[in-house]
């Protein structure tokens, strides 16, 4: 049976890096504006060539982000998925499956867009990550 989207508090929130720049009152605010949910093993969250429509920020579990059925990246608790099509409008690149149960914090595009827009440190935070995925990427390239 698939569970509904739940509300969480800000406290369920403390243990995701990007966030770590948020006082209590800045974790609730983000916990109001999202949703969690959970996922099955091998459930396709994010569909490579689909419309952006959510920032995902994974509580608990794991995901494979594939691309033509192959696996580039492996992200776990604490990381986030599906910033690239709604930071550029452009289709997902990837597609992202829960490997095992997975739960995950969901923000709309527009609550995504409007934490990029007040909150620096966030900004950077995505922005230190998209390096970090960069130099990954370089180095499969460079072996
Ligand atoms: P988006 O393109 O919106 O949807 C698929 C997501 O997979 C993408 O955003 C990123 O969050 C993620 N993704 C794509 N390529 C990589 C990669 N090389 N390493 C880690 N995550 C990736």
């Amino acid at each position: 049976m698939k569970a509904s989207p739940r509300t969480i508090s800000g406290d369920a929130l403390a243990s995701v890096p990007i966030f770590s720049s948020l006082d209590a009152k800045g974790l609730d605010a983000v916990a109001k504006a999202g949703k969690t949910q959970s996922y099955d093993a091998g459930k396709t969250i994010v569909e490579a060539g689909a419309t952006g429509v959510g920032f995902f920020f994974i509580l608990g579990g794991e995901v494979e982000v594939r691309q033509r059925g192959r696996t580039i990246a492996k992200l776990g608790k604490g990381q986030f998925f599906g910033e690239m099509a709604l930071i550029d409008g452009q289709p997902r690149t990837a597609d992202v499956v829960a490997v095992g149960p997975t739960e995950c914090f969901a923000l709309s595009a527009w609550s995504f867009a409007s934490l990029i827009k007040t909150e620096p440190k966030i900004s950077l935070g995505v922005m230190k990550e998209l390096v970090r995925r960069l130099r990954e990427t370089d180095k499969v390239l460079t072996q």
